[in-house]
């Protein structure tokens, strides 16, 4: 039994995944108290964490039906992500870890969500490229065998897939998080609307977002405020289909790269019906997790933590988080 714990942005995890990949809980709570900010604010985020991390616990253990007792490893993110948050998820893993006397696994949150695709019945057989895109992180890599070694392919030049949908959310006037809200306005517009910059013409595996939003934001202006308030549904479908564009034309590359033919998504992004239904286009073997395990949740690391070296008690007393990619745990480019 694997207890594991994320905390590295605005959702307090805690999750029960055995050895053999089952879920036995995954518990999210989303502090939706960030949504006035526009953005996550790190130190309301790491104050929340610390309130709601015991009932969080509380409630993965009841739902798995397990006490304390019958957990043999710790789990938890050590990076990349708000330090203030990670610090929340760390600490309260190694109390429990240590009072447990048990051995303790600091996972990658980048490793999570590639090891998203290895839970449930029907695992994602290896090897596959995988495509993260989340709030935080875009990137593609090929992925041999399960553990964090894997190797990046290509990663955004400037913000990442989530960013770029949560930016032009807001330029758009919704609320944050802007992914959900921007595909659900999309819905009702024309994706050949408006032509959208999708770095087609960048070369290789990498991706860049921050020209799309500056297009955007351009595009409103020439609209003029009542045109593009009337527009909006138009705006959305097309700024969406850019992204999903940008994504698919690299995950098209890597796989002809690789000369693979499993595809694996993961990170919040994956959660977009576009993307899932232009991914499902490329005729490539396809596991995109259900939309529950693409979002931040504290199972994939769980996951990931099958196939990390676990530290033993007592030795991860002094353990530290990490904010950005020091790619600490292995994988390489
Ligand atoms: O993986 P995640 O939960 O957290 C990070 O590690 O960043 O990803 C959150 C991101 C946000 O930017 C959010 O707007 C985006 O994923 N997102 C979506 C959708 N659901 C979440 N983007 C597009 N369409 C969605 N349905
Ligand atoms: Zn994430």
């Amino acid at each position: 039994m694997i207890l594991a714990l994320e905390t590295s942005c605005d959702d307090t995890c805690v999750a029960v995944v055995t050895a053999a990949g089952e879920i036995r809980s995954n518990v999210i709570s989303s502090q939706g108290v960030h949504d006035r900010f526009g953005g996550v604010v790190p130190e309301i985020a790491s104050r929340h964490h610390l309130e709601l991390i015991g009932d969080v616990l509380d409630d993965a253990l009841a739902t798995a039906e397990i006490s304390l007792s019958g957990v043999e490893l710790v789990a938890v993110t050590r990076g990349p992500g708000l330090v203030a948050a990670l610090l929340v998820g760390v600490a309260t893993a190694k109390a429990l870890a240590a009072a447990l006397e048990r051995p303790l696994a600091p996972v990658d949150h980048l490793h999570g969500h590639v090891a998203a695709s290895l839970l449930g019945e029907t695992p994602a057989r290896l090897p596959f490229v995988s495509l993260v895109a989340s709030g935080g992180h875009t990137l593609v890599a090929r992925v041999d065998d399960p553990g964090p070694g894997f190797r990046i392919l290509g990663e955004t030049l400037d913000d990442a897939a989530g960013e770029a949908f949560d930016k032009g959310a807001r330029l758009l006037g919704l609320g944050y998080p802007g992914g959900p809200a921007l595909e659900r306005l999309a819905r009702g517009g024309d994706p050949q609307a408006f032509e959208f910059p999708t770095g087609k013409r960048l070369r290789g595996l990498d991706f860049s977002f921050a020209g799309l939003k500056t297009a955007l934001r351009y595009r409103i202006a020439e609209l003029g405020e009542a045109e593009a308030n009337r527009r909006r549904a138009d705006l959305a479908a097309s700024y969406q289909r850019a992204i999903v564009e940008s994504l698919a034309i690299r995950a098209e590359r890597a796989l002809a790269a690789t000369g693979l033919e499993r595809l694996a998504v993961g990170g919040g992004v994956a959660a977009n019906g576009a993307l899932r239904e232009r991914l499902a286009g490329l005729g490539v073997e396809l596991d995109i997790p259900p939309p529950q395990l693409c979002t931040d949740n504290a199972a994939m690391i769980a996951s990931a933590a099958r196939y990390v070296d676990p530290l033993p008690y007592p030795d991860y007393l002094d353990l530290d988080v990490y904010a950005t990619g020091e790619r600490a745990l292995g994988a390489t480019r």
